[in-house]
């Protein structure tokens, strides 16, 4: 038996380039995605992102830091506006500021982020030029729940590529790149169905604990 879901409510937060909001945006035209982007947020008002959500007509906010003391504040305006969408899932796609407790907190379970490494390895920035300095044969993507440890919540799945002898930060970050896309797109369906959720800290695929990663073929 088929289940039917209504489509997955999402606000997705960036801060730059937005190539992940636009392979998400992407997959929902082609029918690969049972989801609506009701909101793009950014940190940034010229995140270049923002334009391709406007090219489609969805709603587009960009909050300025400058404008609130400190990041509690910040993030308390930045939830009041997010759940005026009634979100299902809080989509991080290339947002850089790290968020406050109240923040994860509030969502938690419904906040999740691509971070540009194998997780647990290489949190935090610089990922591609820290896996050829420490010689990796593989380097990729994961998707993770978001906790208050940063980079640190439950990994769902990952992706993983070879790091090629000639690889800099750039090429190899351009191949793993174009790997979040497909690796995103498909942990958010698997939300949108109902397949994957996080309890606490005990996440579950098809009714069953997930004890590792799920690993993807990157394509
Ligand atoms: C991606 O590499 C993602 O993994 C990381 O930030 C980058 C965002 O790229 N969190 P884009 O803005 O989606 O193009």
């Amino acid at each position: 038996m088929t289940e039917t879901h209504a489509p997955l409510k999402l606000v997705v937060l960036i801060s730059g380039r937005g190539s992940n909001l636009k392979a998400i945006l992407e997959a929902i035209e082609n029918g690969e995605l049972s989801a609506v982007v009701s909101a793009v947020i950014s940190d940034r008002n010229e995140a270049t992102g923002l334009a391709y959500a406007r090219e489609r007509s969805i709603d587009t906010l960009a909050l300025n830091a400058k404008d609130y003391p400190d990041r509690e504040g910040f993030d308390a305006a930045l939830l009041g506006l997010i759940d005026l969408f009634h979100p299902g899932l809080v989509v991080l796609a290339g947002y850089m500021r790290i968020l406050s407790s109240e923040f994860v907190t509030h969502y938690a379970g419904r906040l999740i982020n691509i971070h540009p490494s194998l997780l647990p390895e290489f949190r935090g920035l610089d990922t591609h030029r820290r896996a050829i300095e420490a010689r990796c044969k593989t380097h990729g993507a994961s998707v993770h729940f978001v906790t208050e440890e940063l980079d640190g919540g439950p990994v769902v799945a990952q992706v993983r590529i070879p790091v090629l002898p000639d690889d800099t930060a750039e090429s190899l970050s351009q191949r793993v790149l174009e790997q979040e896309h497909p690796l995103y797109v498909k942990v958010i369906q698997w939300v949108a169905e109902s397949r994957l959720t996080l309890n606490g800290n005990t996440l579950s695929f098809d009714n069953k604990i997930l004890e590792a990663p799920i690993q993807r073929e990157a394509k």
